[in-house]
């Protein structure tokens, strides 16, 4: 590989020029063996930030990273694969019951999921709430528990893009997270190092997610699409809404508890529309498009691919969830509609409580968490109780409710106009 130096692919991002493949190669390889420090790496992900990159150099940017680690394949499993990313929200746990309905509807799920970090909680974190579950598995585990339960959500090994797990923690820190070049490659590397055939995007959109308006989403979209597609992995994207906070509850056990009511036939009807709106498309993905996940959330085998699931991963079903030792109540100041309820608002608030960390290293509470008893559109009553707040430690909830103050209304149902969950399609 030809070498080339830190400060003059700097001064090519500086100065707006396009990054030649060559220096896009080396710079990759040479920051994660440790040559490019981090203090360049740092100046060249703001000169991203603030010049952007082209098609062709996301591209060849995203290559570097898969090539930065391992590949996985699942070629040789039985039956086709499919996954689904979100980028970040509030209440969002729909890949709790998407995985094992897809994998009832005969589409293998390899699912590599992340902790949760700042406002927004994760999906290992929220699982890590069930007793005995583990989110560490080896290649061959996740295999096997593939081919036998279609159905496997674990922790990206060290060794998939190892380029993005240091550039990631880089960005956090240096105020250049928000790149839709640099979401786009570090999101959609571990995507196709991951091996999946079929990739559903969960785009969100609102206060609650990194994208706060339908033109940045729509953007990062269909940057993401085309580096998928251009990797040979059929790849789509649905633009959701995040302005409200999905469900009825943000948290770790908490959100568990409502993916089983979801898996059980109920639970709140966004999730359950999300849910079979997002298992559709990876079916229609993976060449399945004949299967009605509906149908298999009804008559209770996506419930047996979740219990089987989680067996497999150590986990416990029917184990209690762990419980908040301390509860606060918020009652509602007024009678009328809710009219608005902010996705940030309840994120931070759950985070507060001790659901979500503030540094990587940091633990999270169980049983933490926000519950909502209305959602937009509901009809409340003064006095009734609105949110119910949980944590282990009480010295919490003075901050958890200043971050819910402003973050609902109660007006008159006449000014209120639903929005759509699902906002648009690309692919
Ligand atoms: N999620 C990722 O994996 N990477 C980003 O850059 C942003 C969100």
């Amino acid at each position: 590989m030809p070498t080339h130096d830190a400060v003059e692919v700097i001064l090519a991002k500086r100065d707006k020029h396009e990054l030649s493949d060559s220096q896009i190669d080396w710079v990759i390889d040479a920051y994660t063996r440790g040559e490019v420090a981090d203090e360049q790496m740092s100046a060249l992900a703001m000169a991203i930030l603030l010049n952007g990159m082209n098609r062709t150099e996301i591209a060849r940017w995203t290559a570097a990273m898969i090539a930065s680690g391992e590949r996985m394949d699942f070629s040789t499993l039985s039956r086709p694969t499919a996954d689904k990313h979100s980028t970040g929200g509030v209440g969002d746990k729909i890949t709790l019951p998407l995985a094992p309905l897809v994998a009832a509807c005969g589409v293998a799920v390899p699912q590599l999921s992340g902790r949760g970090l700042g406002h927004t909680g994760g999906t290992l974190d929220k699982l890590e709430s069930i007793p005995g579950w583990r989110a560490a598995l080896s290649n061959e585990e996740m295999f096997s528990i593939l081919e036998d339960v279609g159905a496997v959500i674990c922790a990206a090994g060290d060794g998939l893009a190892p380029a993005d797990k240091k550039l990631y923690a880089l960005r956090d820190v240096t105020g250049t997270v928000e790149a839709i070049p640099l979401i786009a490659s570090s999101i959609m590397s571990k995507k196709i190092a991951e091996g999946t055939g079929a990739l559903v995007l969960d785009v969100k959109v609102g206060s609650g997610a990194f994208m706060k308006d339908l033109t940045t989403a729509r953007e990062l979209a269909e940057t993401m699409v085309a580096l998928g597609t251009d990797a040979g992995v059929h790849t789509v994207a649905l633009l959701t809404d995040m302005a409200t906070p999905l469900g009825l509850t943000a948290g770790n056990a908490i959100e568990v508890g409502e993916s089983v009511e979801v898996l059980a036939g109920g639970g709140p009807a966004d999730v359950v529309e999300l849910t079979l709106a997002l298992a559709g498309e990876m079916l229609a993905g993976a060449g399945r498009g004949d299967v009605d996940p509906a149908e298999k959330l009804a008559d209770g085998s996506a419930m047996d691919a979740w219990k089987a699931m989680i067996r497999a991963q150590g986990g416990d079903p029917d184990a209690e969830l762990p419980v908040a030792r301390e509860s606060h109540v918020v009652n509602a100041p007024a009678t009328g509609t809710l009219t608005r309820l902010d996705a940030m608002a309840v994120g931070l608030a759950a985070w507060r409580l001790g659901a979500g960390r503030a540094r990587k290293e940091d633990p999270v509470q169980a049983g933490a968490g926000v519950v909502w008893h209305a959602r937009p559109g509901d009809e409340v009553t003064e006095g009734q109780a609105l949110f119910t707040l949980l944590t282990d430690e009480p010295e919490r909830f003075d901050r958890a409710l200043a971050s819910l103050e402003g973050g609902y209304d109660i007006g008159d149902g006449a000014s209120f106009t639903p929005t759509d969950l699902v906002l648009g399609r690309i692919g």
